[in-house]
Parts: C-alpha cells; sequence; structure tokens
C-alpha cells in the first residue's frame, strides 16, 4: 500500500520542489522518499517509491500527475495506430532502467535488514488510464473499448501483459523480495465481463511470474475474489470487503495481507490501535499474515496515530 506520500511532512518538502515525476525518475530522490517511513515509523519493508503508470510512460503515454486532478495522460489510445505506434517491450524495459538501478541501490542500503518490495499495475488497471486519459469515475471509455473495439482492447492489453511480466521479473532480480500486482479497477467491470475478458491477460501475466514472490491486491466485489483465489501467487492484498476471521476460514492455506481500512489512520491513536489489536485477533490461526492497510494511506492520514499502529504491530505476540 502506498506508505509515503501526502500526509507525510518529509514527503511535502521533497514535493514542493519536484514534480511527483521528477521524484519516480531521478534515483536519490526516489530513494530517499521510499527509505522516508522506515525512518520516521520503523515499518518493516520499505515499498519502492514510484507508481503504477510507469510502465504506460516507458511504452510512449505522456504521464503527469496534476495537482487535485491526479494521474493524466495527454496522448489517450483511440486507435490501432496509437497501439502500433507504442515502444516494443524491449524499449520500453530499457525505459525503465532507472527502476533497476533504484532498487539495486535501496537493496544494498537495505542490506537484508528489512524488506523491500516493488509493485506493478495489471494491464486493465494501467490500460485503463490510458485508454481514459486519467482517472475515471465510470470507466466508460475502457467499457467501450472492451466492448465495440474488442481486437484493439486485446492488443494494448497484450502489450502491458508483455511488458509487464517483464518488469516483475527485472525488479525482483534487481533485489525486491516481493512484488504486489495492483488490479485497482477490477471492481469497475461487472464479473462476467472481467472473466471473459480481462482474466486471460491477468492470468498469463501471473503465470509467466508463477516462480517468483508475487502478493496479488484488487479492489473487487467478493465474486470476483474467488476466482483470484486461484491465481498461483505467494499471498493475496485484500481491501475490507474480506474479513480476516473468514479468509482464515475459507483460505486457510493461503498468505494474506491488508484489510485495515486506511480511514482509521486518521483518527486518534488509540482509535486506529483498537481497530488493529481487533484485527490481528482475528488472524490468529492464519498461515502467514502481514499486517498491512486495505488501500493507500489518505493526506489527512495523522503521523502519531501511524507511528502508534506500528508499535502495536511490532508489540504483538503470536
Ligand atoms: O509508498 C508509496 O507511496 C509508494 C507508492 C505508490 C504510489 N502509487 C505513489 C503515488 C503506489 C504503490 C502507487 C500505486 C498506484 N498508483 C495505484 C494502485 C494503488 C491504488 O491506489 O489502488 C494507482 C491506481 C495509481 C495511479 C495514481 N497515481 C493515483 C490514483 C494517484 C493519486 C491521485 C490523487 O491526486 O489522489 C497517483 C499519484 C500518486 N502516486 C501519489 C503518490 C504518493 C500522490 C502524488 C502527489 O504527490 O501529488
Amino acid at each position: 500500500m502506498r506508505q509515503a506520500g501526502r500526509y507525510m511532512p518529509e514527503y511535502q518538502v521533497l514535493r514542493k520542489k519536484h514534480g511527483f515525476m521528477e521524484l519516480c525518475h531521478q534515483p536519490e530522490l526516489a530513494e530517499e522518499v521510499t527509505m522516508q517511513p522506515i525512518d520516521a515509523f520503523g515499518v518493516d519493508a520499505a515499498i519502492l517509491f514510484s507508481d503504477i503508470l510507469v510502465t504506460a510512460e516507458a511504452l510512449g503515454f505522456d504521464v503527469d500527475i496534476v495537482e487535485s486532478k491526479g494521474p493524466v495522460i495527454a496522448n489517450p489510445v483511440k486507435t490501432a495506430a496509437d497501439v502500433a505506434k507504442l515502444a516494443s517491450a524491449d524499449n520500453a524495459m530499457q525505459n525503465l532502467g532507472y527502476i533497476e538501478q533504484i532498487l539495486k541501490s535501496l537493496s544494498a542500503r537495505l542490506s537484508g535488514k528489512k524488506a523491500l518490495l516493488g509493485f506493478a499495475g495489471a494491464p486493465l488497471t494501467v490500460a485503463s488510464y490510458a485508454i481514459e486519459g486519467g482517472s475515471s469515475k465510470t470507466l466508460a471509455e475502457t467499457f467501450k473499448m472492451i466492448n465495440q473495439e474488442p481486437k484493439l482492447f486485446d492488443a494494448l492489453m497484450e502489450k502491458f501483459t508483455e511488458l509487464t511480466a517483464s518488469y516483475i521479473r527485472m525488479q525482483v532480480n534487481a533485489g525486491a523480495d516481493a512484488v504486489q500486482i495492483f488490479e485497482s479497477w477490477a471492481r469497475m467491470l461487472p464479473a462476467d465481463l472481467y472473466r471473459e475478458r480481462v482474466w486471460p491477460h491477468l492470468q498469463r501475466l501471473v503465470e509467466q511470474c508463477s516462480d517468483l514472490p508475487i502478493l496479488f491486491f484488487a479492489q473487487a466485489d467478493t465474486e470476483l475474489w474467488e476466482d483470484f483465489f486461484t491465481l498461483p501467487v505467494l499471498g493475496f492484498s485484500v481491501g475490507t470487503e474480506i474479513r480476516l476471521r473468514n479468509f482464515k476460514k475459507a483460505y486457510a492455506n493461503k498468505l494474506v495481507q491488508g484489510n485495515m481500512d486506511p480511514r482509521w489512520m486518521t483518527l486518534s491513536p488509540e482509535l486506529a490501535v483498537a481497530e488493529t489489536q481487533r484485527l490481528l485477533e482475528d488472524s490468529r490461526g492464519l498461515t502467514g499474515h502481514i499486517f498491512n492497510l486495505a488501500h493507500g494511506l489518505l493526506p489527512i492520514t495523522r503521523t502519531e496515530t501511524v507511528q502508534a499502529v506500528v508499535d502495536c504491530v511490532k508489540r504483538w505476540k503470536v
């Protein structure tokens, strides 16, 4: 889950001086932001500071993060010619060489004392930005392309699938202890449409990485989660829709992380710690549990609450 970011004063200081993509691109800055939550709170894992849209950028999309608007892509895909113009996966991987450099350097810096986590967007989630031209509340353009221009949609999805498989492997080779795949927008499609048109691409991606330590995150209804739980991955990163005590009953042999609603982190330390203890109680008996949030930290997060939750988890006796 996003752990650095706008709630941290240290991040805001850097962000005032640099654009978001500049923070991602410049190895020294990206490393500094990656280390900020480690230094501030003593969490067990460092999450590469980057964005899922760097794969789109590497293919030739013009990506920017605009204040109060979020991600914007100036040249969204409209036609087959737009897909034909994109870089090859090999060239896109060269464009992502800076990420390899950042991970290698972070891995040396952490020297096995803290885990290092990489991540990538799933093909649908990144492709939706490439189709919509930015964040969309409806994914209407994506829905239109899937249904009216299935070949164009498949060509774009294949492009992202091929690149993302190489990108994930590179991250592990460069020192990431695990890589999380984000399928944030699965919930924007009906489960049957997802199964028919998106699942084959996702499955191909995950199967190509089945020898690697992959964590799979999705925002999806529980019906689609039943399908996701069959993916050959190391673990699942669940939102608030699945309670840990139910997870224990249904999927006892799987590793799980996530589940704490990030809004708790905007409340007092006492309230958030009480919820943390409840979740930790619920997690007893799980095969593997990584304490984490259900989604990224909100800008109004209270740092003293983050600290209290981290301390509570570290003191917990399983
Ligand atoms: O520890 C970290 O902060 C690491 C990194 C991280 C970021 N983005 C940094 C970021 C991660 C894991 C992501 C993933 C990401 N990016 C996802 C998947 C996770 C999810 O939220 O479901 C998605 C969908 C994106 C696309 C994206 N990038 C969005 C929706 C936004 C936020 C837009 C907004 O204005 O709220 C971004 C920008 C972004 N990515 C920020 C950060 C810290 C905020 C940028 C800023 O400083 O202005």
